[in-house]
């Protein structure tokens, strides 16, 4: 069976991060996204993975390609982000032949997809779903399903009144079947061609789907707090490794610290936290649930629940919470006159101060 991730889109939720940095290339736990969706699908036993790339498609290129994987990759590019279903047809010479997997790469499942994909390879149904209950089903695709019989009776793409509390999963098990429903759909309200109205348009012809309920947690990274939300799951099931070394400060809970990372000068590191290569942590407290990347300086300052990224510098940054960082940002105190905040703050940023 063949994969499809999708790893194009702007992210526009997730500005200004992804002004200079693909939405699925953020690191999670110190890895990206889009590593976690490529691992499930060769976990399952997908051996040739298609990736849809779009804006920054050189960066997810290389990033993938810097790592060996066990599998084929081959890579499609979108012009626009013209929906889900566009990024399937424009993949068609690659999936016609057989049943295939579409995983959407900004999305984390726990426990992996590989139950799903062995019951979709024994059905016969032209799609199986993945559907969990939600809070608030008017955000995602939504699913209208008959539980006696385990199939969907119908689909809505982000309804104003949704029929069901059960939201569509970003893991799809697809035939063939679904090249003829995109060509029969117009694009919706926001101008894309949905998957969710390829998918009902089948059941309209008395096509048969299937469906699954999540267990355990899944996460579409969508916004600043799904990420932060993503980063503590994954941390919490996190094990130790310390390859850094550790001088008059104090480790918590679980921690895992890279290679030539020094924590100095009576530092805390509450776990479960995890911090990358060549860092310097000097007097700080760092955790729990936060991810520090490769190459930061974290010296007179508190960081809590919060994901940091490359390069970034901060010192006597005071109590830093639930924050996103991005890649080498530099956080001063200000020590001049007049006092006050000094900020250069890229567009779309976001401040609590
Ligand atoms: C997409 C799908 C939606 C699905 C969601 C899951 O939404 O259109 O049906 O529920 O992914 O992550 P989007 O992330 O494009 O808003």
């Amino acid at each position: 069976m063949k994969g499809l991730i999708l790893s194009g889109g702007h992210g526009v939720r997730l500005r200004p991060i992804t002004y200079s940095q693909q939405k699925q290339l953020i690191p999670i736990a110190n890895k990206p996204i889009l590593f976690y969706c490529i691992e499930d699908l060769i976990n399952a036993g997908v051996q040739d993975i298609g990736i849809v790339v779009g804006p920054n498609k050189e960066q997810v290129m290389n990033t993938v390609l810097s790592f060996k994987w066990d599998a084929n990759i081959e890579f499609f590019c979108q012009d626009a982000p013209r929906g889900l279903a566009h990024a399937v047809k424009i993949s068609e010479e690659f999936l016609k032949d057989e049943k295939f997997i579409m995983y959407l790469g900004d999305n984390l499942l726990k426990g992996g997809i590989n139950g799903f994909v062995r019951d979709f390879v024994d059905a016969k149904v032209e799609s199986s779903l993945l559907l969990t209950r939600v809070e608030d089903p008017q955000h995602y695709g939504v699913a209208l399903v008959d539980e006696q019989r385990k199939v969907i009776l119908q689909l809505l793409e982000k309804p104003k009144k949704p029929p069901s509390n059960l939201s569509i999963v970003g893991i799809y098990g697809l035939t063939p079947s679904i090249f003829e429903a995109i060509d029969n759909i117009k694009p919706s309200w926001r101008g894309e061609f949905e998957i969710t109205d390829a998918l009902h348009w089948l059941i309209e012809k008395g096509y048969s789907i299937r469906y699954d309920l999540v267990e355990g947690w899944w996460k579409d990274t969508g916004k600043p707090e799904d990420l932060l939300e993503a980063n503590r799951l994954i941390l919490d099931g996190i094990c130790s490794e310390n390859k850094g070394c550790i001088e008059n400060s104090r480790i918590n809970g679980r921690i895992v610290i890279g290679d030539n990372t020094v924590i100095e000068e009576h530092s805390t590191i509450a776990g479960p936290t995890i911090i990358g290569d060549n860092c310097t942590i000097s007097n700080a407290y760092v955790g729990p649930f936060t991810s520090i990347g490769n190459n930061c300086r974290i010296i007179d300052t508190e960081v809590e629940n919060s994901i940091v990224l490359d390069g970034s510098d901060i010192v006597h940054g005071g109590k830093i919470i639930e924050s996103l960082i991005g890649k080498d940002v530099k956080i001063r105190k200000n020590n001049s006159l007049p006092k006050g905040k000094k900020l250069v703050i890229g567009d779309n940023s976001e401040i609590e101060l």
